[in-house]
């Protein structure tokens, strides 16, 4: 399945009604009429274990010394009946609760730029500050064809000078990453999803066998004639001196496996067949939800399975779709992060975390 934006929403249908195999699409261009039904086949059509329901107390008991969540109790447990009724609407508190209690033990996240720019790395669409915004100098057509394979063979200089302003070395992770570092600890994190080609989400520590990397990554790169790869350390070099990297083998030109519009993701995105379905929680922190297919996973968890998103602002289907089970938490990702690392009693554990590491990253840099 190929990366599409929103210039070109061929957004592919995830998942056919009644289980049918996956296969791409044209969806209609507006979000709303989007139509799809996830459905629990895995890749190869075996339909994916449905998770266990966690197990679940009566509202108002004492859990560990603390007021249990007072959600809708009985056999959807939980997960609650899915209904819209007010009793229903969950809090930051009552996700905090669940998590703290172990109540969900399968958290699947979704991320986006939004999560680096406490690093100091541009996010996309952020008017004025997003690249998007500021690729005048660049002289490309629009902005998203500096991740377009054409205008890349065409010119690849945009690409890398861009490039050279994201290089990995240059940023760290931030609270939030470190946050979801802390729920891979805690074996709470089932996947990571990201969009980001920062690769902040390993070097804050999370083992690339819970991340999928949607839209590619900086740390492997591909000739873009003979197909041969290489790590991401051997075209640094060229990119850092403002040259274009080419093949020791036939000079084509070395592209740094970023996943262009048009192109498809990674095999490991394929994942979402089974990780998603077997959700108890899904977290969505700063993404504005543009880009497809990576933006209808957010529909992708059962109707009853809460959802939260932290962003800036109100996206995707929190906005045109929402559900019963939604958690908003607008404004700065790194105020809410913080809110929610207090509400779980983990500020401590988060501060020796980041000590920690910030004490490796610096001496890595001696
Ligand atoms: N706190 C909270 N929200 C923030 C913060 C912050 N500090 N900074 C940015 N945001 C929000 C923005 O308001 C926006 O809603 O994060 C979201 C970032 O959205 P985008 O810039 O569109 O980035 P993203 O969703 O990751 O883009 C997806 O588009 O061009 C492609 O391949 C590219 O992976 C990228 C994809
Ligand atoms: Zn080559």
């Amino acid at each position: 399945m190929a990366l599409w934006g929103r210039r070109s929403l061929g957004a592919l249908r995830l998942w056919g009604p009644g289980g049918e195999r996956p296969g791409p699409v044209r969806a209609p261009q507006s979000p709303q009429s989007r139509v799809w039904r996830p459905v629990c086949a895995g890749a190869d059509g075996v339909r994916a274990r449905a998770a266990t329901e966690p197990r679940w107390r009566e509202p108002g008991s004492v859990i560990g010394g603390r007021r249990a969540i007072s959600l809708s109790v009985g056999a959807s447990g939980i997960f609650g009946s899915g209904g819209n009724s007010e009793k229903e609407k969950l809090s930051l508190q009552d996700i905090a609760e669940l998590i703290r209690v172990r109540a969900c033990q399968k958290v699947v996240v979704m991320v986006g730029a939004g999560i680096s720019t406490p690093s100091g790395i541009p996010d996309f669409r952020s008017p004025g500050s997003g690249l998007y915004s500021n690729l005048q100098q660049y002289n490309i057509p629009y902005p998203e064809a500096i991740f377009e394979l054409d205008f890349f063979s065409h010119n690849p200089k945009p690409f890398f000078t861009l490039a050279k302003e994201l290089y990995p070395g240059n940023y760290r992770p931030n609270a939030t990453h470190y946050f979801l570092r802390l729920l891979h600890d805690k074996g709470l994190l089932l996947r990571l999803y990201t969009q980001n080609i920062d690769g902040l989400e390993r070097v804050s520590g999370i083992p690339t066998s819970k991340l999928v990397e949607a839209h590619g990554t900086f740390a492997s790169a591909t000739c873009t004639v003979c197909r041969r790869s290489c790590p991401g350390e051997d075209f640094w070099a060229d990119v850092m001196a403002d040259r274009v990297p080419c093949c020791p083998v036939c000079t084509g030109i070395v592209k740094p496996d970023i996943v262009f519009f048009g192109e498809p993701l990674p095999q490991r995105f394929l994942l979402h067949v089974v990780d998603f379905p077997m959700a108890d929680l899904l977290l969505i922190l700063g993404t504005s939800l543009e880009v497809e297919p990576f933006a209808s996973l957010s529909e992708a968890v059962r109707s009853t399975v809460p959802r939260l998103l932290i962003n800036r602002d109100l996206v995707g289907p929190f906005t045109w779709r929402p559900r019963s089970r939604d958690v908003t938490q607008l404004g700065d990702v790194i105020h809410s992060i913080e809110r929610l690392v207090e509400l779980l009693g983990w500020t401590e554990e988060m501060q020796d975390l980041v000590q920690r590491e910030t004490g490796k990253l610096d001496r890595q840099d001696r």
